[in-house]
């Protein structure tokens, strides 16, 4: 880790406390104008440093800038060594992602950003990503099974990002199928799920899971065509929590699930938070939309519909509406 690192980390454990350069220095053992140096640098980056004469330096309380420096110390122990890599601007970390693993076949980590100018969305569409005011993530996953997984992945993903969602925040987020995490009648939160198919054994090999997340976008900023649709966490105003937290509090609930997808027992989580079930839904099928009640959630994940006719349909992808 370098000093710069260091600092950061130091400074983001003890945000709103002071410190000397001095003191600093000595507790991470490198020399003071090295640790100037490095607070010179971040204060180039963003970070709301203040310096006093007699107290020493203080990261302000306001700072929310994602970092490994500021994830990794909240991180469960199994995930401590897990690659973390933070950007400022990129066009999607989806395919940031893609471009990684393409590179270094046996990567696995997460890849943030503070803003994306080409987010993707699902069924082609694009997500709206504007800077510092989102959570841009992708996780990338080596599951040692076939595509037919990739639908529990999604679903505990979202089952996931409701957890820390109400572990940090107290609200209780729902989810409409199949992974759109919705906050008081509006989506706040969409997940994009790719896999990368290994050519020599015709397999998924890796998965990719995007997770974007409104976290303080204000409402007005969204979009024409999602002004009715969209919703964002917080509204400025009553920021509790950090993006690091939330981010960390994703990834620590994601691998609690993770090795144990193949039991399914989150998907009695996902089947409570599930607000279509019991309601009527359409759904595209061919040239024509399809009316049907919503009526149970299968074991991996797909949408059991009863249609007019008394007959009854599983959905395994795409999307409905309520
Ligand atoms: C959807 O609701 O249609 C899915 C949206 C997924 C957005 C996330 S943001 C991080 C990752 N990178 C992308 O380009 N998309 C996903």
């Amino acid at each position: 880790m370098s000093t710069k690192e260091k600092v950061l980390q130091y400074l983001e454990q003890h945000k709103g406390e002071s410190i000397s350069g001095q003191d600093l220095a000595d507790k991470l053992e490198v020399s003071r104008t090295s640790v100037w140096k490095a607070i010179n640098g971040l204060k180039k980056e963003g970070y709301q440093i203040e310096a006093t004469t007699n107290k020493g330096y203080q990261l302000s309380v306001e700072t929310d800038l994602l970092s490994e420096a500021a994830i990794v110390p909240l991180l469960s122990e199994a995930l401590k060594n897990h690659r973390i890599l933070t950007h400022k601007t990129i066009d999607s970390t989806n395919l940031e992602a893609k471009r990684i693993v393409n590179e270094e076949p046996s990567f696995e980590g997460v890849i943030l950003s503070e803003e994306q100018t080409k987010g993707r969305g699902r069924l082609g569409r694009t997500f709206y990503s504007p800077s510092e005011s989102g959570l841009y993530m992708s996780l990338v996953l080596r599951p040692a099974a076939d595509m037919d997984n990739a639908t529990l992945i999604t679903t505990a993903a979202a089952v996931a990002v409701c957890q820390a969602i109400e572990t940090l925040t107290g609200k209780e987020p729902q989810i409409k199928w199949v992974n759109d995490i919705f906050l008081d009648g509006r989506k706040v939160c969409g997940i994009l799920t790719e896999g990368i198919m290994d050519m020599e054994s015709r397999t998924i090999g890796t998965i990719i899971l995007g997770i974007g997340l409104n976290f303080r976008v204000p409402e007005k900023d969204f979009p024409d065509e999602l002004q009715s649709i969209a919703g964002t966490l917080f509204d400025s105003k009553n920021v509790t929590v950090t993006r690091n937290q939330m981010a960390a509090e994703i990834l620590n609930h994601f691998y609690a699930l993770y090795p144990d997808l193949a039991s399914r027992s989150y998907l009695e989580e996902y089947r409570k938070r599930c607000f279509v079930l019991g309601e009527q839904v359409t759904f595209p099928q061919g040239s024509e939309t399809i009316e049907a009640k919503a009526i149970a959630i299968d074991n991996d994940g797909g949408l059991i519909v009863a249609l007019p006719n008394g007959e009854t349909k599983t959905l395994t992808y795409g999307e409905i509406s309520i």
